[in-house]
This record gives C-alpha cells, sequence and structure tokens, in this order.
C-alpha cells in the first residue's frame, strides 16, 4: 500500500526505545520502499547535536539493533531522510526551528518517545508554536497512567490540544502478525466462530511468558510490577481480540467498540483468583529483590489470574491469565480449550479428550489444533490425539519469515491513519478500572508475593488456581 508524504518527528529520539524500535523500524520500511523519497524523519531531544551527529548515532542503533536478515546496504540513503532539532520540552528552545522544518502540506505525525510528565508540555508547545494543525497525529507510549485517575488526566491533557482520532496510542502487542491473525482466524474461518462460547470452549489460557528479568529497568518495574506493565494492556487487549464479538466490519471504531465491550464486561476479581509471585535465586545470581535493589519490595514479577466474562457468550468459560520474567521459557500463546465430546463410543480408558487450538505468537508464529484419530495399526480402534501444526513461516515462505516488526508496522498504520491497532481513550481507562481494585487490594495488605525460583515455570500456587478447577496449565516451552 503506496504512504503518503510525511514529515514524522521523534521526540525523545536519543532514547532507548528510539535506538532500538523507531529508527531499525523505519529503516526497515525504507528497505521495504515505503519511506516515500522527500519524507523527513526529524530527531528531537535535549541533547545539542547536529544532523550528522544525530546520523551517526541512528547509523550505530540501526547496525546494532537490525536483525540478522536486515540488509544493511541501504543504510547510507536512509540516513539522508534524517534531520536533528535540538528542543528544550518544557521551554523555548528549538520549537521556532521544529516549525520551519514541517511541511504544513503533507501528513505530520509526532512521537512522543519521551516519559509520560512530559506529554502534557509537548502537546502544549505543538499548538502554541502552530506546529501541529487539524490533521497532525500524535503517538504515545505506555505506561499510559498507573491507574484511572492518572489515565484520565493523561486523556484530559492530550484532549486539550488533539481530537482523539489525532492520538494514537501504542500498544506493541496489537502489532504483532499473530495478534491480528487471531481476527483473521476467528472472523474469516467459518470453522471456529460458531463454537467460539461457552457451550463449546471449557477455558482459555493466556501466557505470556519471559525468561528477562527486570534487568536494567528495576526502579520503573518496582513502581509498576506485572499488572500495571503486562496485564493492563498487553494480556487484556489479548483477552479482548479471543473474547470479542464480531465487529460488523474492520474499521477501527468498530473494534474497539467491541473490544471496549468485553472489558466492561469483565467480573470484579476476587482475591482467590489471583497470584502473584517474585523471582529467587537464579543460577546467573538473578533474584528480584536484589535486581530492583529493594529488599522490602512487595512488587510482583509474576501474575496468574482466573477472569470470568459476565456476558451472554462467555458466562461459565474462564480465562487464565498469566505472565512472569525470568520464567523457564520464553514464549506468548493462547490456548482455546474445548469440551470434550458428552459421551464416549470408543473405549478409551480415562474418557473422551478434548481439542485444543494453541496460537502462538513468539517466538515462533503459528498455530497447532489437536485432534483425536485412530492410532494406526491393527491393534483395534485406540484414539491417539495428534496435532494439526502449521507454522506461518513454513506455510508462507519468505513471506513467512519476512513479518514486520510490531514498531514498524505500527508506526506505518500512523502515517497511513489507520487507528484499528491503537487504543482508544476509553478502553485505556475502562481497564484501569479493572484492574485499579485489585492493586488497591493488594497495596492495602501486608501479603508478600510467593517466591519462585528463577528459571521455573513460576509459583506453585498458580497451579493450585487450575488444578482447584480440574484444570492444567500448558507447559511453558520454548
Ligand atoms: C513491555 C514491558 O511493554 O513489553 C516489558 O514493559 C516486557 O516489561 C515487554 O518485557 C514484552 O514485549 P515482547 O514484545 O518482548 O513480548
Amino acid at each position: 500500500i503506496p504512504v503518503d508524504e510525511f514529515d514524522l518527528v521523534v521526540f525523545g529520539a536519543t532514547g532507548d526505545l528510539a535506538h532500538r524500535k523507531i529508527f531499525p523500524g523505519l529503516y526497515r520500511r525504507y528497505v521495504a520502499e515505503q519511506i516515500p523519497p522527500s519524507a523527513q524523519i526529524i530527531g528531537a531531544a535535549r541533547t545539542k547535536q547536529d544532523d550528522t551527529a544525530f546520523r551517526d548515532e541512528a547509523r550505530k542503533a540501526i547496525r546494532e539493533f537490525a536483525g540478522p536478515s536486515d540488509d544493511l546496504s541501504h543504510l547510507e540513503e536512509f540516513l539522508n531522510h534524517l534531520r536533528y532539532v535540538p528542543i528544550d520540552a518544557r521551554g523555548t528552545d528549538g520549537w521556532t526551528e521544529l516549525k520551519a522544518l514541517i511541511r504544513p502540506d503533507v501528513v505530520n505525525a509526532f512521537y512522543f518517545s519521551v516519559a509520560p510528565a512530559l506529554f502534557g508540555d509537548i502537546a502544549h508547545r505543538l499548538s502554541e508554536y502552530g506546529i501541529a494543525n487539524a490533521n497532525s497525529r500524535i503517538v504515545v507510549e505506555k505506561p499510559f497512567g498507573r491507574d484511572l485517575a492518572t489515565a484520565r488526566e493523561l486523556n484530559a491533557t492530550l484532549a486539550q490540544h488533539f481530537t482523539e482520532n489525532q492520538i494514537y496510542r501504542i500498544d506493541h502487542y496489537l502489532g504483532k502478525e499473530t495478534v491480528q491473525n487471531l481476527m483473521a482466524v476467528r472472523f474469516a474461518n467459518m470453522l471456529f466462530e460458531p463454537l467460539w462460547n461457552a457451550q463449546y470452549v471449557d477455558h482459555v489460557q493466556i501466557t505470556v511468558a519471559e525468561t528477562v528479568g527486570v534487568g536494567g529497568r528495576g526502579e520503573y518495574y518496582d513502581h509498576s510490577g506485572a499488572i500495571r506493565d503486562m496485564v493492563q494492556n498487553h494480556m487484556m487487549q489479548l483477552l479482548c481480540l479471543i473474547a470479542m464479538e464480531p465487529p460488523y466490519h474492520f474499521d477501527p471504531n468498530a473494534v474497539r467498540d467491541e473490544k471496549l465491550k468485553v472489558i466492561r464486561a469483565l467480573e470484579p476479581l476476587s482475591p482467590g483468583d489471583i497470584v502473584r509471585g517474585q523471582y529467587r535465586d537464579g543460577p546467573d545470581g538473578s533474584d528480584y529483590l536484589k535486581d530492583v535493589e529493594n529488599p522490602d519490595s512487595r512488587t510482583e514479577s509474576y501474575v496468574a489470574l482466573k477472569v470470568n466474562i459476565a456476558n451472554w457468550r462467555w458466562t461459565g468459560t474462564p480465562f487464565y491469565l498469566r505472565t512472569g520474567k525470568k520464567l523457564r521459557a520464553r514464549t506468548s500463546e493462547i490456548v482455546v480449550t474445548f469440551k470434550a465430546p458428552p459421551h464416549s463410543i470408543f473405549d478409551e480408558t480415562d474418557g473422551p479428550r478434548s481439542n485444543q487450538l494453541v496460537i502462538k505468537l513468539q517466538p515462533n508464529e503459528g498455530m497447532d489444533l489437536t485432534v483425536m484419530i485412530k492410532e494406526p495399526g491393527p491393534g483395534g480402534m485406540r484414539l491417539v490425539q495428534v496435532p494439526l501444526d502449521m507454522s506461518f513461516a513454513d506455510a508462507l515462505g519468505a513471506n513467512g519469515t519476512d513479518m514486520p516488526d510490531a514498531y514498524e508496522r505500527l508506526i506505518m498504520d500512523v502515517i497511513r491513519g489507520n487507528q484499528t491497532l491503537f487504543m482508544r481513550g476509553d478502553e485505556v481507562e475502562a481497564a484501569w478500572a479493572w484492574t485499579d481494585p485489585i492493586i488497591a487490594e493488594w497495596e492495602a495488605g501486608s501479603k508478600r508475593p510467593e517466591p519462585y525460583d528463577a528459571g521455573s515455570s513460576g509459583p506453585e500456587e498458580a497451579l493450585r488456581l487450575l488444578h482447584r478447577d480440574n484444570r492444567r496449565w500448558r507447559e511453558i516451552r520454548a
């Protein structure tokens, strides 16, 4: 799809996100010929430097963070699209220079890759200096507030200068290939949707397991924890896409209206339906309390939840969510376990077994459906469960391996003006409205998270969350 001419300003251009994701992503789109000839990518940050120094910095970042299959032979041409303006978000320096660079007659987008505390200042300066116009777009990143009150405040601040259809709130999970595939699987096939309800689905598991610890982000993370860092946003988005009703069209507001209805239908969580954990004693010396340098921390690096959706479609089908750091493998997947057949005509010793649809988000994207078949051979009618396995990379060949990274897809959606994969303000607020009481209840108590060994599958307690319902988590494996 062709892309219109644009000017993209990246505030926080010297920061980690810009280096790791934004510039390498834009470079990949350049190689894919999606950056128009006169497009400008304008870095803005406090550091005083010129275009050349900024290009040197971007070159280094792209070389460092490009993937092994990236073709770096176009890097120098790409760097010609880069400009730099030293800017003071809270002062007056740089804004007139920025205005002079931006062409009002092309698409212009402003990426706020900065601490949320600066969102208001930047939005204000963009209007004050007449830099943004009614067609400008702004892109903001999580954390989008740390509770309902702060999210409302942020929304209200941005709303003073921009309308909702100008605001692109990034949740990078929505940019992942398989996350979008969830919608394709559900709404472009007749096979699944008739069974996609409490009558046929026993339960759903959503797992986002990471092997990394909190690393150098201890300070941010310890004030946040897994619920704020992962559940309120990424996990909630996955839950919505699995549980939502079919939108009437693949249209930004139609999709977001349906997601919002799911969040509003979530039952309040009771304390017995949540398990928090903290990693300990990794063979590499990793230990949550040491990593965050806070021996008294009660912040969770792992959380498991049993979630009920109180609506016509899902009442009676629990959704189990878990996410954590320092687990045994990096894997994100959604498992839909269907109900077992009501009666078996075969002499199955352990009764009829259920089909499972496993949707794998990472590291390898694909789907796996388990079905029962007859075990080959003359041994009579013995059944065996086999996977109908589909790796997207195998099925789609080169097109399947060369998938754009979430950020590069989302940035191009901003330029194209497509908000489908971005969170609307009311969605973010509804998600906080659901997580706030869970967090408040915890913070008011004195219980500590359950310790779990770094490199394990999480705390024992989380196993019990399913055992008591006669269910089991799918094993965490790469
Ligand atoms: C971020 C969280 O939003 O998502 C991190 O702040 C987490 O703590 C990351 O590690 C996970 O993203 P991905 O794409 O690696 O699964």
